[in-house]
């Protein structure tokens, strides 16, 4: 991989999921979601802080016959402008809530989880995904449930992976995307890893 880094939080983090997408040889994270969820193509869904809308593209180019709707308050093209804590919708609109990568970043995500429970009907279910066990801690932090060092983290309900090998210039491209610059040694390199994440119902 070439060229500097991307500046904003948004292209960093699309930079490197276009990276692990294209070692993993399918679309992180939202294909390997969206297989694992194997959500009935009647079901309407929202995703939350769905960002560039990509899972909802995701989900049409599989044929997905119910509503997809995504909000974000930075939207991306084809996603409604609005934020977690107040959803534009009336109750029980919907039999899917999506939260990928996203519950750690809110300011209440427990008002949060109280709008996505408004608009879903009843039967419906709310699905979330993080990062890692990081930020899945930061995640439980956030809902009320502070977990000291060394405590066991709830479970999630599956560990998504997707194996990958990562090279010398892959690893300085990664390192960048969080911002960090290193000295990456090629005695080390290639490398068998693997994308992670997190998927529970909270
Ligand atoms: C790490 S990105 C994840 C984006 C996308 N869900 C994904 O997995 O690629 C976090 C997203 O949360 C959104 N976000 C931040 N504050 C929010 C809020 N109060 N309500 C809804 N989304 C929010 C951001 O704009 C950003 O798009």
């Amino acid at each position: 991989m070439a060229g500097g880094h991307p500046a904003s939080a948004s292209a960093r983090l699309e930079a490197r999921d276009a990276l692990l997408s294209r070692l993993c040889g399918q679309s992180w994270p939202e294909g390997v979601l969206l297989d694992a969820l194997d959500l009935s193509p009647a079901l309407d869904v929202l995703d939350v802080g769905t960002g560039d809308g990509r899972l909802l593209r995701e989900l049409a180019q599989r044929g997905h016959a119910g509503r997809v709707v995504g909000v974000d308050p930075t939207p991306g093209p084809g996603v409604q402008p609005a934020s977690s804590e107040a959803l534009p919708f009336p109750g029980a609109s919907f039999d899917v809530v999506l939260f990928a990568r996203v519950l750690a970043h809110l300011p209440d995500p427990a008002r949060a989880l109280a709008e996505a429970r408004r608009v879903l009907r009843p039967g419906g279910q709310v699905w979330a995904a993080a990062h890692g066990p990081a930020h899945l801690r930061v995640t439980w932090a956030t809902l009320g449930q502070s977990l000291a060092p060394g405590d066991t983290l709830p479970e999630p309900a599956s560990t998504l992976t997707c194996p990958l090998t990562v090279t010398g210039d892959d690893a300085r491209f990664l390192l960048g995307t969080y911002g960090k610059e290193a000295e990456v040694s090629p005695h080390l390199f290639p490398v068998q890893d693997a994308a992670q994440l997190l998927v529970w119902r909270p």
